[in-house]
């Protein structure tokens, strides 16, 4: 399915009947991963100290600012753009007031960089409660660095994310938010390299998400994919493809799209926040209010198990 057939797929998401399974048939098995484990616990943005890796990107700019606006406390900038991270801060600071934003040169593919940013962000701010991993690139052509980056980079920031935030270590709990894209539920024909890195990011938040991880680190793991979005990134991806058979495939998906703002992508992301339990995925696209995706609740395991009891 491509993205074109995105509001079609949008529509069966939010129907029961891609819950699937058919709980009578599935047997003993050894993969666990049912919502229902899952504890559903409010999270509150005030009084948070918020860390955005990619924050001074268009998204992840849009988002610090929407978390101060909506109450968090701080916010603690990482990105490999110094420029743009410096800005950010200013105009932040110049909004909200000094203190409230902090940048760090980070580069999220690099472990002890992303660590030493985290480690001087809670001695800044005494704490962490929140991080957003929004840093990343759509770029086929570049598929190595893509990898890289949405790949590699993801888990780093979410591993050291989770250590420092873990109530059996450090912290106290808090919540990590992956940044995908709607390619993460639906594969992109034009971009099927792009598609690979955030089908990884979805099945990495939903796989760490799990109940058994939540319990013990009381640390929420949310995926949210938003949908074409206006931003520079979005709008050269046409030249970014492995090659132009690919440029017009993706050009053709994105015919007739919705492009929505950042500004909505933001917003909607406070409302999951307070709500997502650990391990779900949530889609933001057409500037409206984001809705949780329903995966089917079936593995090879369950098929195996089923088609045992059909014989
Ligand atoms: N714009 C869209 O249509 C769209 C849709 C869905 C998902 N997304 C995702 O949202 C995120 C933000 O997108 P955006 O449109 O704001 O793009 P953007 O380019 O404005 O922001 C990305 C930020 O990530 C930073 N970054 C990239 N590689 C890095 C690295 N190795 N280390 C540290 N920082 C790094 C960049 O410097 C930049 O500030 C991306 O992950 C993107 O894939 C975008």
């Amino acid at each position: 399915m491509s993205i074109f057939s995105r509001r079609i797929f949008s529509n069966l998401c939010k129907l029961p009947i891609l819950q699937v399974a058919n709980r009578s048939l599935i047997k003993e098995t050894n993969f666990r991963y049912f919502s229902e484990d899952i504890p559903n616990e409010k999270f509150e943005l005030a009084d948070k100290v918020a860390v955005i890796v990619g924050g001074a990107g268009e998204i992840g700019y849009s988002i610090a600012h929407t978390f101060l606006r909506n109450g968090v406390n701080n916010v603690s900038i990482l990105d490999k753009d110094v420029t743009k991270g410096e800005e950010a801060v200013d105009k932040l600071v110049q909004k909200f007031g000094n203190s409230k934003a902090i940048f760090y040169e980070t580069e999220i593919t690099d472990s002890k960089n992303v660590d030493a940013a985290l480690r001087n962000t809670i001695l800044h701010l005494n704490g962490i409660d929140i991080v957003v991993n929004c840093a990343g690139i759509f770029n086929d052509s570049k598929w190595e660095e893509q990898i890289q980056t949405n790949m590699i980079g993801t888990v780093v920031t979410t591993l050291l994310g989770l250590q420092h935030m873990s109530s059996s270590g450090p912290g106290h709990g808090g919540i990590v938010v992956n940044v995908a894209s709607i390619m993460g539920v639906i594969p992109s024909l034009g971009y099927p390299l792009h598609t690979m890195t955030q089908y990884g990011i979805v099945g990495f938040s939903r796989a760490l998400g799990c109940s058994d991880q939540y319990n013990r680190t009381k640390v929420k793991i949310v995926g949210y994919c938003p949908g074409p979005t206006d931003t520079k990134l979005f709008r050269d991806a046409a030249n970014n493809s492995i090659n132009p058979n690919f440029s017009t495939e993706f050009l053709q998906e994105i015919d007739g799209c919705v492009v929505q703002k950042p500004e909505k992508v933001a917003e909607g992301l406070c409302l999951v926040m307070e709500t997502a339990k650990s391990g779900s995925i949530w889609v933001a696209e057409n500037n409206d209010t984001p809705y949780e995706v329903r995966f089917p609740e079936v593995t090879a395991v369950n098929a195996k198990t089923s088609q045992a009891a059909i014989n």
